[in-house]
């Protein structure tokens, strides 16, 4: 070893010390299912595998190369995880995890401790089919035209940001409009990256929360127009249009509700770890977890509803199916996405009660996701409103209206 002075020394020793912490400008650590490294033909390290799951060292770069992917080919294959805070967290706290343990730590979540009940009834069928009646389509359709206009949402660029400032403003508009002094909206920081989540809460009940969210961001335009219309400007325009129709109706509830909008979802489901970290913190209780992450294609002009069954809660899917028969009229069907796959797998992890209502069958979804051809023309009205319908009859039945 060379002679150094002794200041020299210390840092060698603690940069040496640090070279097991990742930093955001080059590696990340993820977690995907085996089959995403065939897909994508990049290269990374393998840390640690569980279950065909991988615990893979990735350049920044590839994260971009994983999601284009996705639409590049027909074979189904779950998503990836970026899991950097978590693995930097614990190694900073030097909690002498090996890899193969940290894998398996998150694979073996805790199953739910944040529920609602154990047994669900629909109670409010008067109140839910009277604000259903009150949502507008067309203005939905309206919000979503004006939304996926920019070139993309990405987390990291302008138009991104302005799609965050966007949404809180229609909500704020929509609070005055109604002269209503009970809804709040916040930004939630994203890990590194410019786009916040938005949360808007609705009401200042006392309940444990009810949360309805979709995620608004896109893969980058840097190459390309990205107007991200179905993914997923449709879930964050059904949201949008439930939640301007609950303010405005002027309904109250025992429990709060959470609209969220999430950033940073096709990064690794980044914002919403962020969300979810930021409620437990502040020791926020919620109930269920509603997501919607494409709700416009509908293949073969078909009606059908379809539930999610992988990282879900299975008692709250099946209220869910109920909830679609009752305000809907339109069949329910089940498929599975895969690991990961949008940020519902961020509460499910935390071991909240989760469900996803998909625009159809894994296999027959929208195929231009994440690509130009991501354009409003491809979508229907009408199956989007369905997913609305739900929302809204989702928020009523476990919000409870107060009298
Ligand atoms: N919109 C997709 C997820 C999706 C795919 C939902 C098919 C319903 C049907 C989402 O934006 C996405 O691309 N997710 C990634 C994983 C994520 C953790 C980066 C995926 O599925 O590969
Ligand atoms: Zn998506």
């Amino acid at each position: 070893m060379k002679f150094l002075p002794r200041k020299a020394f210390f840092a060698t020793v603690i940069l040496s010390a640090l070279t097991s912490i990742t930093h955001a400008a080059n590696n990340r650590i993820i977690t995907a299912p085996s089959c995403i490294i065939k897909l994508a033909n990049v290269s990374a390290e393998v840390l640690a595998r569980a279950q065909d799951i991988l615990l893979l060292k990735v350049d920044a770069s590839v994260i971009d190369k994983l999601s284009d992917a996705k639409h590049q080919t027909k074979t189904p294959c779950g998503g990836f995880k970026d899991v950097t805070a978590r693995w930097n967290q614990t190694r900073a706290f030097a909690k002498q995890t090996d890899n193969a343990s940290f894998l398996t730590d998150i694979i073996n979540k805790p199953r739910q401790l944040h529920r609602a009940k154990s047994t669900y009834a629909i109670r409010f069928q008067t109140q839910a089919n009277q604000l259903i009646k009150q949502l507008n389509p067309q203005r939905m359709w309206d919000s979503l035209t004006t939304f996926s206009s920019s070139k993309d949402r990405h987390a990291d660029s302008a138009e991104g940001v302005a799609a965050a400032n966007w949404i809180q403003s229609e909500i704020e508009t929509a609070a005055h409009a109604a002269g209503r002094h009970d809804i709040t909206v916040s930004f939630i920081k994203t890990t590194g990256h410019k786009q916040p989540s938005v949360v808007a809460k609705l009401g200042n009940g006392q309940g444990a929360g009810v949360v309805i969210g979709a995620h608004m961001d896109t893969t980058s335009g840097y190459y390309g127009k990205k107007p991200g219309a179905d993914d997923d400007g449709s879930g964050s325009m059904t949201v949008l249009e439930s939640a301007r129709t609950i303010i405005e109706s002027g309904a109250t509830f025992k429990h709060p509700i959470y609209f969220i909008w999430y950033s940073a979802e096709e990064l690794g489901l980044i914002g919403s770890q962020n969300v979810v970290a930021k409620f437990q913190q502040d020791h926020i209780p919620i109930a269920a977890v509603m997501h919607f992450d494409m709700t416009g294609f509908a293949y073969h002009n078909e009606p059908t509803i379809w539930l999610m069954k992988d990282n879900v809660d299975s008692d709250l899917t099946n209220f869910v199916d109920q909830i679609i028969k009752t305000y809907t009229g339109q069949p329910v069907k089940y498929t599975r996405c895969g690991y990961a796959c949008s940020d519902h797998a961020s509460w499910d992890e935390q071991g909240y009660a989760a469900a996803l209502p998909a625009e159809a069958r894994f296999e027959d979804t929208n195929p231009v996701m994440h690509s130009s051809q991501d354009t409003i023309d491809k979508l229907s009205i009408t199956h989007m409103t369905d997913y609305a319908k739900i929302a809204t009859a989702f928020a009523v039945e476990l919000a409870e209206p107060t009298e």
